[in-house]
């Protein structure tokens, strides 16, 4: 029987791959309500069907429960809860910690924990262990822990939990081995490495190259709008060469649990070792300041049109972190709006993902996307480029657009005067650097 704890983005979709290799699974969770509906055959993930829930609850492979206890019943447990950060931007381990808890209270001799959350070298053997061993449970020898960076990335149709390979690293040579045996036979490649320190560096190192090279192509966007350059052609050009570079694109920001969080779980940890880490502050600098950025060009666009931000009606094009997902979590979207709102705009959204949301205790609703809303918009903003979007409807009704992920390349000249990220002439472009 394999342990699930915390049925999110990655908790669910390994669930279901324990399930769907004929593993009776348990997933805890502590939200009643998650529990409830996947009980009932309904799934919260995009990437996992509701059908795959309900047949796998039917065939009695899957039970979602709340009830901690039942935990006892397992032969391995893995760990899939949030890894925040705290206001301060310092890891917030309080999820973790309940959780292995919750195991630690229910551990019995042969089990396996596996974590999955994202975080910081070291939090495996000094959070998970000492609570496991707690009663006098000796891992290596009566109990197994391990860590296991989940790599799952929402929305992508090619690469899942099964297809993608999955790093594996032990407290012991001996815990190493025995995860790897349960993930191998879920997991298409599993790829061990010698210690929990590895794979929790593994994870860490990935997601700072992406937040690196964002950072750096954001940069580029900047640079390019100074010298009148399309950074999206400049970028596609560099992409056809087929080797020594990897193509990342620049937009309003970034969002979502990992790239914008993960990167100061290790420059936290070196902090604490008095070392800084230099690229984590610069990337993390410059993909902040992103929101700011299109927001001044935002204004500057109005400016032309001989309008202020102030009393503008604002139609912002796609909330959520990326395209053709519904997740939210730490949006640049919601920076763009608030930001926006700030200066007296009056904001609108709208989001084929996410017809509604709450952020810091308002409901916004979003509108249907019309020609009408098009036309009485004085600004649109692309800032998400969900593939549902018909640009050439808002190319055609739009005034004017200011496109942050160039996703009106392919429309035909249109009535809207199209504002990219970066300028295609060099004009202004100077005004906007004074302030970086
Ligand atoms: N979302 C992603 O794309 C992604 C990708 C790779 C890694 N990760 C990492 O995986 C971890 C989980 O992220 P997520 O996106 O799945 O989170 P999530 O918020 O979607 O899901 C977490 C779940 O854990 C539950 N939970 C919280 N505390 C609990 C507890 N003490 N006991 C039982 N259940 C509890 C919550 O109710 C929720 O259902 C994070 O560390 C994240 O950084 C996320």
């Amino acid at each position: 029987m394999v342990g699930i704890v915390g049925l999110g983005y990655v908790g669910l979709p390994l669930a279901m791959e324990f399930a769907k290799a004929g593993f009776r699974v348990i997933g805890y969770d502590v939200s009643k309500r998650t529990v409830d509906a996947l009980m009932g055959g309904t799934s919260h993930i995009q990437d996992v069907p509701s059908s795959e829930v309900a047949e796998q609850v039917q065939a009695g492979r899957f039970e979602a429960t709340a009830v901690e206890a039942r935990l006892g019943e397992c032969d391995a447990v893995s760990i899939a809860v949030p890894t925040p950060l705290s206001k301060t931007r310092d890891p917030d381990m309080s999820y973790v910690q309940q959780a292995t808890d919750a195991i630690a209270r229910n551990c019995r001799p042969g089990m396996l924990v596996v974590l999955e959350s994202t975080t910081y070298p070291g939090t495996t053997r000094e959070v998970l262990q000492p609570r496991i061993e707690e009663k006098g449970l000796k891992t290596g020898t009566d109990v197994f822990l391990a860590f296991s960076p989940e790599r799952v990335d929402p929305g992508n149709p090619k690469w899942h939990t099964k297809n993608t390979p999955k790093v594996v690293g032990g407290v012991t040579p001996d815990c190493t081995e025995v995860a790897t045996a349960l993930y191998s036979m879920c997991i298409d490649h599993v790829v061990p490495v010698t210690s929990t320190e590895s794979a929790e560096l593994v994870k860490l190192l990935e997601n700072t190259f992406r937040a690196v090279n964002i950072g750096l192509v954001n940069e580029m966007a900047i640079v390019c709008d100074k010298l009148g350059v399309d950074v999206w052609e400049v970028i596609d050009a560099a992409a056809t060469k087929p080797f020594g570079f990897m193509k990342f694109t620049p937009g309003p920001g970034i969002g979502g649990h990992c790239i914008p969080l993960d990167p100061h779980y290790l420059a936290w940890k070196m902090r604490t070792l008095n070392y800084k880490t230099r690229f984590i502050d610069l990337a993390s600098e410059i993909n902040s300041e992103m929101p700011e950025y299109v927001v001044r060009k935002i204004a500057r666009a109005l400016n032309d049109d001989r309008k202020a931000v102030n009393g503008s009606r604002v139609l912002v094009l796609g909330v959520a972190y990326k395209k053709d997902i519904e997740d939210m979590r730490e949006s640049p979207a919601l920076d763009v709006m608030r930001l926006l709102e700030e200066r007296g705009a009056d904001v609108r959204y709208h989001d084929p993902h996410v017809p509604r949301f709450r952020e810091d205790g308002h409901e916004f609703v979003g509108v249907a996307l019309t020609p009408e809303e098009l036309a009485s918009s004085d600004a649109v903003v692309i800032v998400t480029d969900h593939s549902g979007v018909d640009y050439q409807m808002v190319a055609d009704h739009a005034g004017l657009v200011i496109d942050t992920r160039n996703a009106t390349a392919r429309t035909k000249a249109s009535r809207a005067r199209i504002v990219p990220l970066a300028a295609s002439d060099a004009s202004g472009a100077e005004q906007e650097l004074a302030h970086l």
